[in-house]
């Protein structure tokens, strides 16, 4: 697909989803469903909107959006360039932590645009959004930066959440580090170099679709 059969895919299957009953929707002002570049080479995936993307229907325009511009602007793109998403599309109340049962509601949305977006390189922000695709037995502390493969083949880098850094500002020169490794993970695996070993077991129904 090129760019253009990719956004109306996109605009296609978001619009499929706004009529579907999901859980958090009834307290949200509006859906988050990500946006940027369909033709992008990395796909991050955050967690869920907060207060501003709620507001704006964007997802990452607050504090941890300015920061991950800035970790983009560190490997020479811009977010023009990059597509950003989250798992949980519409705000959870107080930004509390997504429930399991939220996360299998909302994640055929998530891999229905991995799916159509198909980038070679997904990059996670945070540990829900690891845990899904890489499944839960991995601890953030020990594989952030590290590429894993998904049973699909894909290749997934884990960072943690920008917005830990902004509470923990020990994590801003760990992010920043991680995120200069993009450009050679990258590489490798444009010229099919990735020595990667599969990371994960499937743990849902929806995993299984999408890995
Ligand atoms: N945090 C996220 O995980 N996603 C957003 O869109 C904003 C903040």
């Amino acid at each position: 697909m090129d760019r253009e059969a990719k956004q109306a895919a996109l605009d296609q299957l978001n619009s499929e989803w706004s009529t579907k009953d999901l859980p958090l929707k009834a307290n949200a002002s509006r859906a988050v469903p990500g946006e940027g570049n369909p033709n992008t080479d990395i796909l991050f995936i955050g967690e869920a909107p907060g207060k501003n993307e709620d507001e704006q229907g964007k997802p990452f325009v607050g504090a941890a959006g300015k920061f991950l511009n800035e970790l983009i602007g560190l490997i020479g793109l811009q977010r023009e360039d990059i597509f950003i998403a989250n798992i949980i599309k519409h705000r959870p109340p107080g930004n509390r932590d997504p429930l399991p049962e939220e996360i299998e509601a909302y994640a055929p949305w998530l891999a229905q645009q991995i799916e159509i977006i198909n980038p070679p390189l997904i990059v996670t922000l945070g540990r829900f959004s690891m845990a899904y695709l890489l499944g839960p037995t991995f601890s953030i502390t020990k594989i952030h930066g590290q590429p894993k493969r998904t049973k699909s083949g894909r290749v997934v880098v884990p960072m943690y959440h920008p917005a830990a850094a902004l509470y923990n500002g020990s994590l801003r020169p760990i992010l920043a580090t991680d995120f200069q490794k993009i450009p050679k993970v990258l590489q490798l695996i444009k010229t099919g170099q990735t020595t990667t070993k599969e990371a994960a077991v499937p743990e849902t129904a929806t995993q299984k679709a999408l890995l």
